[in-house]
């Protein structure tokens, strides 16, 4: 795949805060960000979990009309489908275990792959999600795997709800997070692992500023 020399891939499980960081990793670097756990919220969302059970023509009919598209740089990229910026209402852990679930299908993981590597090939980015180092910028320098512990996920993704205006369960969000790590980890195709040559940060006793000094002392040893 060419192009990757600009590629910084940042891949990591559910709640570890890939899109906050990418967004200012992004920021520093002057690149853009792509949030490609959106992309599958989005199919998940519109989708629903019925995909499973469609014949792969129809699948993959209905995955051709969505188009994306990313404009802006660092904090301000934004991504969009068939025209229209990606909005909060994908934000629930509902719509993260609907992505979850048709991320295990391969007509999508192949749709999306395709998508994801013209837009890495058309502007230099940072690419957050599960399978980036692996899978989609497989020859990208700088690959970096964020984890955490699941407790410490859950806690971070029930203040990223609450401060969205929800009112989330914080045991519920602990099982959820959970399942989705089983299901991310344990699909057939691109599971969610760290590349071989990917950095590992463990970011469980971290703060967001910690994390991010973390990130670009490791992008400036790679690129
Ligand atoms: O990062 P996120 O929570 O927004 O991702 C939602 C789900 O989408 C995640 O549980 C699995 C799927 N996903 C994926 O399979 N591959 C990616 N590159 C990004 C997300």
């Amino acid at each position: 795949m060419p192009g990757n020399h600009r590629i910084v891939t940042l891949d990591g499980p559910a709640g570890v805060g890939k899109t906050t960081l990418a967004k200012q990793v992004a920021e520093a670097l002057g690149m853009a960000y792509l949030d490609t756990g959106a992309m599958y919220r989005i199919l998940g969302w519109k989708l629903g979990p019925d995909a499973a059970t469609l014949p792969e023509p129809e699948l993959e009919q209905r995955l051709a009309a969505f188009r994306f598209s990313l404009s802006g740089s660092g904090a301000h990229s934004v991504l969009s489908v068939n025209g229209e910026p990606v909005g909060q209402e994908i934000r629930t852990e509902e719509v993260g275990m609907l992505a979850s679930i048709v991320g295990k299908l391969p007509a999508v993981r192949t749709a999306l792959k395709t998508a994801q590597q013209a837009m890495g090939a058309a502007t230099p980015l940072v690419a957050e999600g599960r399978d980036m180092g692996t899978v989609v910028f497989p020859a990208a320098p700088c690959k970096i795997f964020l984890d955490a512990t699941p407790e410490e996920r859950a806690r971070r993704r029930f203040d990223q709800l609450a401060g969205m205006g929800h009112s989330p369960d914080l045991a519920e969000l602990t099982t959820q997070i959970a399942q989705r790590d089983e299901q991310d980890r344990n699909r057939t195709i691109a599971p969610l692992r760290p590349a071989e040559d990917a950095i590992i940060i463990d970011t469980t006793t971290l703060d967001i500023d910690g994390v991010f000094q973390a990130i670009m002392a490791a992008v400036e040893s790679c690129r």
